[in-house]
Formats: structure tokens, C-alpha cells, sequence
């Protein structure tokens, strides 16, 4: 079976609704920064403090490069993932790609006290200056589920929708 792989900005609700698909579909979920986090045994906010976020981004790439080989995972990526190009092209081409988006409004209020985004504890300005530069780079993924006023279930409800084999696929290879 194909990946399941989720990405999108940070609070969009990824490793949520990604923890809800995996219970449900009864598969095995992967979440890069958990994977970075335990081969260096560092928070994500550590790494960027000490190898800074060209570091991180490296260890993102190795673990992409790795979990795109692997079959009928449910993957939940950082927010900048797919901001490499390579990324993007290996997680598309190993199962079903799908963005998740929210307001910048909802985002700010699911990330509200949060410490361990370093990204998010820079400052108010830049992070909203950062959401209007990503837009561009999410835009590329052709699956975009909007998640303001969703529950993750109602999210997880769209996912399993969206990648369930069509009956007429299946009887006719050309559909
Ligand atoms: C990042 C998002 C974070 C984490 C790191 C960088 C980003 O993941 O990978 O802090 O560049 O958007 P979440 O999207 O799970 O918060």
C-alpha cells in the first residue's frame, strides 16, 4: 500500500490527525521530527540551536530519503519539509501527498504558549512574514485540505475518502 504522507505549516494539525489516521487505518505512523529527534537524541529546538536550521535540514533530508523507500506508512512531516525540492519529489512519488492548511488566525490560537517550535518562539512579525513565503511551496502539493472549523477526525474522515481506491479504477486500468 501506498504512504499516506501529510505536510503543511506548523499548527495545520499534522501529527494529530496523522496519530488519528494511523490508529485507524491500523498502521504504522512515522513523524520525521520524532525520528531526527530520537537518532540524535535532541529536541528539535536543540538541533537548531546547535547545528542550526541548515543542520536540521539536513538530518530532514536523510530521513525523508529513508522513509520514502518504505510501504503504507503514515508519515507526518515538519512544516518546512517540503521546502527542499528533493523532498517534495521523493514523499510525491511514495504514496498519496496531501497539505493541510489553516488560517493564519486558527494557527496562531493552536500554537499559543507552544516552546518548542523554534521557528514559532522567534517572534509575532516573522512568523507571520514566514506563513505568507510558505504558501508558495505548499502550493505545489495537489491534495489541500483546509482544516479550519474541522475536528482532526472530520480531517481524517476527508483523508480516507480521498485515498480510497475508486471501484471503476479497479475494474478498468485506464480510469
Ligand atoms: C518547522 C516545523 C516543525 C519542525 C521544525 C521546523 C518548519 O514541525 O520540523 O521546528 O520549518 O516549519 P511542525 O510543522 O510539526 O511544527
Amino acid at each position: 500500500m501506498k504512504n499516506i504522507i501529510l505536510v503543511g505549516f506548523m499548527g495545520t494539525g499534522k501529527s494529530t490527525v496523522a496519530q488519528l489516521l494511523a490508529k485507524q487505518l491500523n498502521r504504522v505512523l512515522v513523524e520525521t521530527d520524532t525520528v531526527i529527534e530520537k537518532q540524535m537524541k535532541k529536541s528539535v529546538a536543540n538541533i537548531f540551536a546547535e547545528y542550526g536550521e541548515r543542520g536540521f535540514r539536513k538530518l530532514e533530508r536523510s530521513v525523508v530519503i529513508t522513509i520514502s523507500h518504505k510501504k503504507s506508512l503514515i508519515i507526518s512531516c515538519g512544516g518546512g519539509t517540503i521546502l527542499d525540492k528533493h523532498n517534495l519529489n521523493d514523499l510525491e512519488k511514495s504514496g498519496h501527498l496531501i497539505c493541510l492548511t489553516a488560517s493564519l488566525a486558527s494557527i496562531l490560537k493552536r500554537l499559543e504558549g507552544c516552546k518548542n517550535r523554534p521557528l514559532y518562539s522567534a517572534n509575532a512579525a516573522s512568523f507571520e512574514k514566514l506563513y505568507g513565503e510558505r504558501q508558495k511551496a505548499y502550493a505545489f502539493v495537489k491534495i489541500q485540505i483546509d482544516t479550519d472549523n474541522c475536528t482532526p477526525q472530520q480531517v481524517v474522515d476527508k483523508i480516507i475518502e480521498i485515498v480510497k481506491p475508486s471501484k471503476n479504477k479497479d475494474k478498468n486500468p485506464l480510469l
